[in-house]
Protein backbone atom coordinates (compact mmCIF):
# COMPACT_ATOMS: atom_id res chain seq x y z
CA UNK A 1 0.00 0.00 0.00
CA UNK A 2 1.74 3.10 -1.61
CA UNK A 3 -0.27 5.59 0.72
CA UNK A 4 0.84 4.49 4.46
CA UNK A 5 2.92 7.98 5.64
CA UNK A 6 6.67 8.22 6.62
CA UNK A 7 5.06 8.49 10.32
CA UNK A 8 2.65 5.36 10.25
CA UNK A 9 5.42 3.40 8.36
CA UNK A 10 7.80 4.12 11.59
CA UNK A 11 5.11 2.22 13.80
CA UNK A 12 5.09 -0.79 11.50
CA UNK A 13 8.83 -0.54 11.90
CA UNK A 14 8.62 -1.60 15.87
CA UNK A 15 6.39 -4.72 14.97
CA UNK A 16 7.69 -8.29 14.51
CA UNK A 17 6.24 -11.24 12.80
CA UNK A 18 5.38 -13.20 16.26
CA UNK A 19 3.03 -9.74 17.56
CA UNK A 20 -0.75 -9.79 17.90
CA UNK A 21 -1.65 -6.14 17.37
CA UNK A 22 -4.58 -3.99 17.88
CA UNK A 23 -4.47 -0.65 16.41
CA UNK A 24 -6.19 1.29 18.57
CA UNK A 25 -8.11 4.65 17.02
CA UNK A 26 -7.21 2.85 13.59
CA UNK A 27 -9.48 5.84 11.89
CA UNK A 28 -8.61 4.88 8.18
CA UNK A 29 -7.17 1.07 9.33
CA UNK A 30 -4.21 2.20 6.56
CA UNK A 31 -1.62 0.89 9.41
CA UNK A 32 -3.48 -2.16 9.86
CA UNK A 33 -3.97 -2.78 5.75
CA UNK A 34 -0.29 -2.39 5.63
CA UNK A 35 0.78 -4.74 8.49
CA UNK A 36 -1.23 -7.35 6.90
CA UNK A 37 -0.69 -6.83 3.56
CA UNK A 38 3.04 -6.79 4.09
CA UNK A 39 2.66 -10.03 6.60
CA UNK A 40 4.45 -8.45 9.30
CA UNK A 41 2.56 -9.54 11.81
CA UNK A 42 0.99 -12.61 13.21
CA UNK A 43 -2.74 -10.88 13.60
CA UNK A 44 -4.12 -7.28 13.31
CA UNK A 45 -7.39 -5.60 14.83
CA UNK A 46 -8.41 -2.28 13.67
CA UNK A 47 -10.43 -0.13 16.31
CA UNK A 48 -11.91 3.13 16.53
CA UNK A 49 -14.30 4.92 18.90
CA UNK A 50 -15.84 6.93 15.88
CA UNK A 51 -18.11 5.09 14.05
CA UNK A 52 -17.38 7.22 10.98
CA UNK A 53 -13.77 6.52 11.54
CA UNK A 54 -14.33 2.91 11.61
CA UNK A 55 -16.46 2.38 8.86
CA UNK A 56 -13.81 4.36 6.83
CA UNK A 57 -11.21 1.54 7.58
CA UNK A 58 -14.10 -1.46 7.22
CA UNK A 59 -14.42 0.34 3.48
CA UNK A 60 -10.62 0.21 2.92
CA UNK A 61 -10.33 -3.12 4.78
CA UNK A 62 -13.45 -4.56 2.12
CA UNK A 63 -11.43 -2.73 -0.88
CA UNK A 64 -8.03 -4.24 0.03
CA UNK A 65 -9.50 -7.78 -0.04
CA UNK A 66 -8.18 -8.72 3.40
CA UNK A 67 -9.97 -10.05 6.08
CA UNK A 68 -9.63 -8.09 9.23
CA UNK A 69 -11.59 -7.50 12.64
CA UNK A 70 -13.07 -3.77 12.58
CA UNK A 71 -13.89 -3.02 16.29
CA UNK A 72 -15.76 0.12 18.23
CA UNK A 73 -14.66 0.42 20.96
CA UNK A 74 -13.21 3.00 23.02
CA UNK A 75 -9.71 2.36 24.12
CA UNK A 76 -9.28 -1.43 24.79
CA UNK A 77 -13.03 -1.55 26.58
CA UNK A 78 -15.06 -3.54 23.90
CA UNK A 79 -11.42 -5.46 22.28
CA UNK A 80 -11.17 -8.93 23.48
CA UNK A 81 -7.14 -8.78 24.87
CA UNK A 82 -6.97 -13.06 25.22
CA UNK A 83 -4.92 -12.86 22.21
CA UNK A 84 -3.18 -9.35 21.71
CA UNK A 85 0.10 -8.95 22.89
CA UNK A 86 0.98 -5.19 20.87
CA UNK A 87 -0.77 -2.67 21.62
CA UNK A 88 -0.09 0.22 18.76
CA UNK A 89 -1.95 3.85 19.65
CA UNK A 90 -1.27 7.14 17.32
CA UNK A 91 -2.55 10.67 16.75
CA UNK A 92 -3.87 11.47 19.92
CA UNK A 93 -2.50 13.17 22.99
CA UNK A 94 -0.98 11.51 26.27
CA UNK A 95 -4.62 12.02 28.65
CA UNK A 96 -6.26 10.06 26.22
CA UNK A 97 -3.55 7.45 25.79
CA UNK A 98 -3.28 7.78 29.38
CA UNK A 99 -6.88 6.55 29.82
CA UNK A 100 -6.86 4.48 27.52
CA UNK A 101 -3.66 2.58 29.52
CA UNK A 102 -5.65 3.14 32.56
CA UNK A 103 -7.52 -0.04 32.19
CA UNK A 104 -4.92 -2.52 33.43
CA UNK A 105 -6.78 -5.34 34.11
CA UNK A 106 -6.66 -5.32 29.99
CA UNK A 107 -2.72 -5.11 29.52
CA UNK A 108 -2.16 -8.88 31.10
CA UNK A 109 -0.90 -10.31 28.55
CA UNK A 110 0.32 -7.17 26.86
CA UNK A 111 4.17 -6.96 26.96
CA UNK A 112 5.15 -4.46 24.05
CA UNK A 113 3.48 -0.62 23.45
CA UNK A 114 3.66 1.22 20.06
CA UNK A 115 3.12 5.08 21.17
CA UNK A 116 3.20 8.08 18.98
CA UNK A 117 1.63 11.14 21.11
CA UNK A 118 0.97 14.68 19.82
CA UNK A 119 2.23 16.19 23.01
CA UNK A 120 3.89 15.69 26.79
CA UNK A 121 6.16 13.04 25.72
CA UNK A 122 7.96 13.33 29.33
CA UNK A 123 4.58 12.57 31.16
CA UNK A 124 4.43 10.16 29.06
CA UNK A 125 7.26 7.94 29.70
CA UNK A 126 6.88 8.38 33.20
CA UNK A 127 3.24 7.09 33.38
CA UNK A 128 4.51 3.96 31.04
CA UNK A 129 7.15 3.08 33.77
CA UNK A 130 4.98 3.91 36.46
CA UNK A 131 2.28 0.94 34.83
CA UNK A 132 5.38 -1.45 34.16
CA UNK A 133 6.60 -0.47 31.22
CA UNK A 134 10.09 0.39 29.89
CA UNK A 135 11.41 2.66 27.14
CA UNK A 136 13.11 0.30 25.22
CA UNK A 137 13.36 2.19 21.63
CA UNK A 138 12.45 5.67 20.24
CA UNK A 139 12.43 6.92 16.51
CA UNK A 140 11.98 10.75 15.39
CA UNK A 141 10.98 11.59 11.92
CA UNK A 142 10.32 14.88 10.06
CA UNK A 143 6.86 13.95 7.93
CA UNK A 144 5.30 16.78 5.75
CA UNK A 145 6.84 19.48 8.07
CA UNK A 146 6.19 18.13 11.47
CA UNK A 147 8.26 16.34 13.71
CA UNK A 148 6.80 12.76 15.54
CA UNK A 149 8.54 10.83 18.54
CA UNK A 150 7.07 7.03 18.41
CA UNK A 151 8.15 5.63 21.45
CA UNK A 152 8.41 1.51 22.29
CA UNK A 153 8.16 0.18 25.18
CA UNK A 154 8.51 -3.54 26.67
CA UNK A 155 6.91 -4.86 29.67
CA UNK A 156 9.43 -4.74 32.72
CA UNK A 157 10.00 -3.89 36.03
CA UNK A 158 13.01 -1.89 34.95
CA UNK A 159 12.54 1.72 35.39
CA UNK A 160 14.34 4.29 32.77
CA UNK A 161 16.78 6.97 33.63
CA UNK A 162 15.81 10.45 34.48
CA UNK A 163 17.53 11.62 31.43
CA UNK A 164 15.57 9.39 29.40
CA UNK A 165 12.40 10.01 30.79
CA UNK A 166 12.90 13.72 29.80
CA UNK A 167 14.20 13.61 26.38
CA UNK A 168 14.05 10.09 25.04
CA UNK A 169 17.08 8.58 23.18
CA UNK A 170 17.46 11.78 21.32
CA UNK A 171 19.45 11.66 17.81
CA UNK A 172 20.81 13.75 16.32
CA UNK A 173 18.43 15.66 13.91
CA UNK A 174 15.65 15.40 16.59
CA UNK A 175 17.98 16.84 19.38
CA UNK A 176 19.19 19.53 17.11
CA UNK A 177 15.45 20.73 16.28
CA UNK A 178 14.64 20.73 20.01
CA UNK A 179 17.74 22.78 20.85
CA UNK A 180 16.10 25.15 18.19
CA UNK A 181 13.02 25.66 19.09
CA UNK A 182 13.96 26.03 22.94
CA UNK A 183 16.69 28.96 22.28
CA UNK A 184 13.88 30.70 19.56
CA UNK A 185 11.36 30.01 22.56
CA UNK A 186 13.63 31.35 25.39
CA UNK A 187 14.56 34.75 22.71
CA UNK A 188 11.48 35.49 23.51
CA UNK A 189 11.71 35.94 26.89
CA UNK A 190 13.39 38.30 29.71
CA UNK A 191 16.24 37.30 31.18
CA UNK A 192 15.30 37.82 34.66
CA UNK A 193 12.25 35.82 34.42
CA UNK A 194 12.51 32.31 36.16
CA UNK A 195 11.04 31.09 32.52
CA UNK A 196 14.29 31.84 30.87
CA UNK A 197 15.92 30.10 33.19
CA UNK A 198 14.28 27.03 33.28
CA UNK A 199 14.81 26.84 29.62
CA UNK A 200 18.14 27.74 29.95
CA UNK A 201 18.41 24.55 31.82
CA UNK A 202 16.57 22.07 29.78
CA UNK A 203 18.93 24.07 26.70
CA UNK A 204 22.23 22.96 28.67
CA UNK A 205 20.92 19.15 29.43
CA UNK A 206 19.92 18.51 25.85
CA UNK A 207 23.52 20.12 24.99
CA UNK A 208 24.92 17.84 26.80
CA UNK A 209 22.92 14.73 25.50
CA UNK A 210 24.02 15.47 22.40
CA UNK A 211 27.73 15.79 22.68
C1 LIG B 1 -5.88 11.76 14.55
S1 LIG B 1 -6.60 10.18 14.36
C2 LIG B 1 -5.17 9.17 14.22
C3 LIG B 1 -5.40 7.99 13.37
C4 LIG B 1 -4.21 7.03 13.23
N1 LIG B 1 -3.97 6.32 14.46
C5 LIG B 1 -2.99 7.79 12.82
O1 LIG B 1 -2.04 7.89 13.60
O2 LIG B 1 -2.98 8.29 11.68
C6 LIG B 1 -7.17 9.78 15.99
C7 LIG B 1 -8.17 8.64 15.96
O3 LIG B 1 -8.31 8.15 17.29
C8 LIG B 1 -9.67 7.91 17.55
N2 LIG B 1 -9.85 7.95 19.01
C9 LIG B 1 -9.81 9.04 19.83
N3 LIG B 1 -10.03 8.66 21.11
C10 LIG B 1 -10.19 7.31 21.09
C11 LIG B 1 -10.45 6.33 22.08
N4 LIG B 1 -10.60 6.66 23.38
N5 LIG B 1 -10.54 5.04 21.72
C12 LIG B 1 -10.41 4.68 20.41
N6 LIG B 1 -10.18 5.56 19.42
C13 LIG B 1 -10.07 6.85 19.75
C14 LIG B 1 -10.40 9.00 16.78
O4 LIG B 1 -11.74 8.66 16.53
C15 LIG B 1 -9.55 9.07 15.50
O5 LIG B 1 -10.03 8.19 14.51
Amino acid sequence: MNRLSKRLKILASFISKEDSVVDVGCDHGYLGIYLKQQDLCKSIVCSDINQNALNCAIRNVADSGLNIECVLSDGIKSISMNNINTIIISGMGTATIKGILGDREKLIKVDKIILQSNNNHEELRRFMNDIGYYLDKEKYILDKGKWYVTMLFIKSNKKNQDVELKYGYLDKNYGNYLLENYKRIRNRIPEDNSEYQRIGIIIKEIETIMQ
